[in-house]
């Protein structure tokens, strides 16, 4: 089938099932392009939580399309590619939450990265978004916060909230954390006047290079809004599209590392999938045990108040 036949083929299919598609800058463009919204992870779920649709398609990684069904459990949540997986939402033990909470009691706030299962956020207090980790970590009432799995993100929320004692677990994105400083440096040798914008996903030493950090959607409106020529992005290539799209015309360059990261598990889905998934009604996302998602919700509805 023709890529004109399969977009078409997709917009029928999404009327006749009365379906959104929400997708994640990480998919490829072409995937990008037949999506109803495309956004950072703290977007999408706002959305997941606030649209009308029978059917959602998530265009993204398995923990995105879970949160989704549990903020909004009638709706039926399609995944294209069911075993798109983020390794690191499955990177933290529950004896280490166990072992923190025993030690620190009532002073300790356990904080879940949005990158992880819905049984993982079930053992947290709330849930963050690389958008919001800092204003929700700095606005709880708990000096002691154990922040999982990412240990990048943790970090970096320890430096710009030094009141608080954060601990940190042993798990990050293979991703981000393959950027090394040394690409970062050599980029920054060729490009002298180029701000450095990098996901918090990144290891302390790349962080320390950065001159912006934040999400995937704040890079893009960084860069969007600045006034420089030449850009190091340190992410996943998939926002290209978008900071291409927005600033077309201004002749912006945006630069990333020689080592093109990309992520494998976003790059599974595929338009045929999407139109598999909506034509067949496959790749169906159930709700956890009951216990399980009654907890991993409250953490969910806690950030979206919290991160407002
Ligand atoms: P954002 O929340 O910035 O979209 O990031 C999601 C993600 O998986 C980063 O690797
Ligand atoms: Fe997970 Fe990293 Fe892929 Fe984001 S880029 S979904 S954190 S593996």
């Amino acid at each position: 089938m023709s890529t004109g036949d399969l977009c078409d083929e997709v917009a029928h299919l999404k009327t006749a099932c009365d379906a959104v598609i929400l997708a994640h800058y990480y998919v490829s463009p072409e995937v990008q392009q037949i999506a109803d919204y495309v956004g950072d992870s703290f977007a999408l779920a706002k959305l997941a939580a606030t649209l009308s649709c029978h059917t959602l398609v998530f265009a993204g990684v398995r923990f995105m399309a879970e949160s989704a069904k549990l903020l909004s459990p009638e709706k039926t949540v399609l995944m294209p590619d069911q075993t798109a997986d983020c390794p690191m939402a499955h990177m933290v033990k529950q004896e280490t939450v166990a072992a923190a909470r025993a030690q620190y009691g009532e002073d300790l706030a356990v904080v879940c990265y949005v990158n992880s299962t819905a049984e993982v956020k079930s053992w947290s207090d709330v849930c963050v978004t690389s958008s919001n980790a800092v204003k929700i970590v700095r606005a709880l009432p708990q000096h002691t916060i154990l922040f999982i799995p990412d240990r990048h993100l943790g970090s970096y929320v320890a430096e710009q909230v030094p009141e608080k004692n954060i601990i940190l677990n042993d798990g990050c994105c293979p991703i981000h954390h393959n950027i090394s400083a040394d690409e970062v440096r050599s980029l920054m040798a060729e490009y002298p006047d180029a701000p450095v914008l990098a996901h918090p996903e990144c290891g302390p030493e790349v962080m320390a290079l950065a001159s912006f950090a934040g999400s995937t959607s704040q890079i893009i409106e960084k860069a969007a809004a600045s006034q420089a020529h030449d850009y190091i992005i340190l992410t996943v290539e998939g926002v290209r599209g978008e900071l291409e799209r927005q600033t077309a015309g201004s002749g912006k360059r945006f630069h990333f590392p020689s080592t093109r990261p990309l992520c494998p598990d976003m790059s599974r889905i595929t338009t045929e999938k999407v139109a598999a998934c909506l034509r067949e009604g496959t790749g169906e996302i159930g709700l956890p045990p009951a216990y399980i998602a009654k907890a991993a919700r409250c953490t969910l509805t806690r950030m979206l108040e919290l991160g407002r």
